[in-house]
Order: structure tokens, then C-alpha cells, then sequence
């Protein structure tokens, strides 16, 4: 016999790694300057692992910090799910790598892959087996190292991104907390857009080879300002939707948490839905884009100016690869 109950965050964890990387340092190995990249993408410095750490290692080091806030030991999580676009290899999944770290012997798991959109397509997911009534603890984990897939000599791209992690525990809102928790979500993709960012080698399709890598073909390959065009247009319209499905305008948001691509895309879509500076969650200014991180690293951020309070409405957007895309409505639980 299941119950049905609406899923809320109960606990977060975040890891980045020690070393950081700063515009000027970039401009030391590329054609770039401190002020092009400020101006640009409104990013300062990032989070970069040292060579050869995994995508697992940053999760693991998240979920770790989570179990920690949460007071509960790795043996009460039933799914893991994963949200990654550099997962430690093909398979096993990095949910599995993280699952025998971490030592969560009762949960199973798998990877969630939408790129920049992962982190809410995982939140999403995971809300589904807590509304079911399958599960009562649910983590998801949103970690990437970008720099696994950076050409480091492409100043287009490597600047842009980071590495980092974040988790999340989802698990049933309480009797009394029916107005809490993950209130609705919207998602979408669209394959059309799918050679505007991408990293063509390693799959089926161009297996990995000496002419792969030759044609650095295990990079990242972005087409900067198609990417910006969708993200600004797609961001607007998917968190304009979700206000109007529920008859609310930006005035009635507490925050606003946004995929951490670019502070020009932010500031567009929260200048649009007419949202204050005040409940803007920015952080790309340290981290970058982190990918599946962001979004629980502005989290993070968000408790750490105690911006963020149980009852607080918040809407949470991202655009990726692929194109993926969605936007999810939640009432702060903790
Ligand atoms: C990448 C991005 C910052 C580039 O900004 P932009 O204003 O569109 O710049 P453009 O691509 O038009 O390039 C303008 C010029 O800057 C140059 N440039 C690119 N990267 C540069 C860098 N790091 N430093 C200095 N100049 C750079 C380009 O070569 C180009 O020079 P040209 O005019 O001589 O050809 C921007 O397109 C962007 O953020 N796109 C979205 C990327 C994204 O979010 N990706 C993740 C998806 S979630």
C-alpha cells in the first residue's frame, strides 16, 4: 500500500574542487583577457579539478556533505540519480561508482544525461518515485568536470565552464506541508538543435580513434551564438509558462534559480518575467558553468545569504544541449 505524497528537498550538499582558475590565468594559456570574459559571460573564475579526478569523486564528496546536513548514513538512500554530461566512463553508470563510494548498499541508481538541463530533468525524476510512493528518500546528485571535455585551446569554450558538484535529497512532503515541495514541472527537447553544442566522438556513431582525437573530436564543439539566441528566448518562454499556468506573475516569486551559463542569459530572462535583481540567484562570477552542478551550487548560495526560507516560492530554469529545457515550480520545505 503506497501513499501519495508531493516530494520537497530536505538536505544539500556541494563540493567544488580547491583549485581555482581566474580569468588572468586563462589568459596566460589562451587569446583572451579578464575584461572580455567579465563582459561576455559575467564569469570571474572557476573551479578546476586536478587532471584525472572523476565526476564520481565531486559526487561523492556532495553526497557525503548531504548525508552529513541531512543526519541520516548512506544505507537509508534508496535511488541515486545522476545527472551528468561527463560521467566517469560509458558504464557502469557514475550512479554505480557513486552508490559503492559513498557505501548506500540498499539503493539502486542510474544516470541522467540533458546536459545543462540534467540537474532539473533529475530533480524531476526523482519527484516522481517520492509522489508514487515508492520511495521515501530519493539523492539526486548533479556533477560535472568540463574540463574532462574542454579543448583547452579553444578560448570560446574553455573559458565558460567548471567543475563541481551538487546533491539533493528529495523525500515526502509531511502531513500538514501539502502546499510544500515540488509543485510542477516543464520539460522539453528539441533535437533540432542538437549540432549547436555537442561532442561528437567516443560513441557509436565516431567511436574513439586516433583520427577522433585527431579532429579533437572529444571536445566539446559549441556554436556560441545559436546557443545564446535559444537560452535567452527558450528560458523566457518556459518560465513565463510555468507563471501563467499557475496565474502568477514574476512579483510572486521569493527567488529565482537559473542554469549558470551566462549572466547576460539570466539578467534577459529575469529582466522579462519582471523579476527584481534581489530574487536572482547568481553565482557564475565563481564557478562558471558547471553544468549539472549550477543549479544546486546556487542553491547553496541562495541558504548561505538567507535568501532562501522554508515557505519561499521558487522557480528554477535551465536550457542545454541537445536542446533540452524546463522549468520547475517548488515551495521551499526546510
Ligand atoms: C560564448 C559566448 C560568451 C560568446 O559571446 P558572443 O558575444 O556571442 O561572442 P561571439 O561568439 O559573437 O564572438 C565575438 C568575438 O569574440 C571572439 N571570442 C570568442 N571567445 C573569446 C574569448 N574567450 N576571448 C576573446 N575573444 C573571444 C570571437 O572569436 C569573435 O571574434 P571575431 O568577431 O573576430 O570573429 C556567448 O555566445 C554565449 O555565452 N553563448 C552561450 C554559451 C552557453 O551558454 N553554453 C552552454 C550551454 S548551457
Amino acid at each position: 500500500m503506497t501513499t501519495q505524497r508531493r516530494a520537497k528537498i530536505t538536505a544539500l550538499g556541494r563540493y567544488v574542487p580547491p583549485r581555482i582558475v581566474t580569468n588572468y590565468d586563462l589568459a596566460q594559456m589562451v587569446d583572451t583577457t579578464h575584461e572580455w570574459i567579465v563582459e561576455r559571460t559575467g564569469i570571474h573564475q572557476r573551479h578546476w579539478v586536478e587532471k584525472g579526478t572523476p565526476t564520481s569523486e565531486l559526487g561523492a564528496k556532495a553526497a557525503a556533505e548531504l548525508l552529513k546536513h541531512r543526519g541520516i548514513e548512506a544505507d537509508e538512500i534508496e535511488l541515486i540519480i545522476v545527472a551528468t554530461v561527463t560521467p566517469d566512463m560509458f558504464f557502469p553508470s557514475t550512479a554505480c561508482v557513486i552508490q559503492n563510494k559513498i557505501r548506500a548498499t540498499k539503493a539502486w541508481g542510474f544516470d541522467i544525461s540533458a546536459a545543462c538541463s540534467s540537474f532539473l530533468y533529475a530533480l524531476t525524476t526523482a519527484a516522481q518515485f517520492i509522489e508514487s510512493g515508492h520511495h521515501k528518500k530519493v539523492m539526486v546528485v548533479g556533477a560535472d568536470v568540463m574540463t574532462s571535455i574542454l579543448n583547452m585551446e579553444d578560448r570560446a569554450t574553455m573559458v565558460l565552464f567548471g567543475d563541481g558538484a551538487g546533491a539533493v535529497m528529495l523525500e515526502p512532503c509531511e502531513e500538514g506541508e501539502e502546499d510544500l515541495g515540488i509543485l510542477d514541472y516543464y520539460h522539453e527537447i528539441d533535437g533540432s538543435g542538437g549540432d549547436h553544442l555537442y561532442m561528437p566522438g567516443g560513441g557509436s556513431l565516431n567511436p574513439s580513434s586516433h583520427d577522433t582525437v585527431d579532429r579533437k573530436m572529444h571536445f566539446i564543439h559549441q556554436n556560441g551564438q545559436a546557443i545564446f539566441k535559444f537560452a535567452v528566448r527558450k528560458m523566457e518562454e518556459l518560465s513565463t509558462r510555468m507563471l501563467e499556468k499557475h496565474n502568477m506573475t514574476g512579483a510572486d516569486l521569493g527567488l529565482f534559480i537559473a542554469h549558470q551559463a551566462n549572466m547576460r542569459i539570466i539578467d534577459a530572462t529575469a529582466n522579462k518575467i519582471g523579476l527584481d535583481q534581489s530574487k536572482v540567484i547568481k553565482n557564475i562570477h565563481k564557478y562558471g558553468n558547471t553544468t549539472a552542478a549550477t543549479i544546486p551550487l546556487a542553491i547553496g548560495d541562495a541558504i548561505d545569504e538567507g535568501k532562501l526560507k522554508k515557505g519561499d516560492l521558487v522557480l528554477f530554469a535551465a536550457v542545454g544541449a541537445g536542446f533540452t529545457s524546463g522549468s520547475v515550480l517548488a515551495r521551499w520545505a526546510y
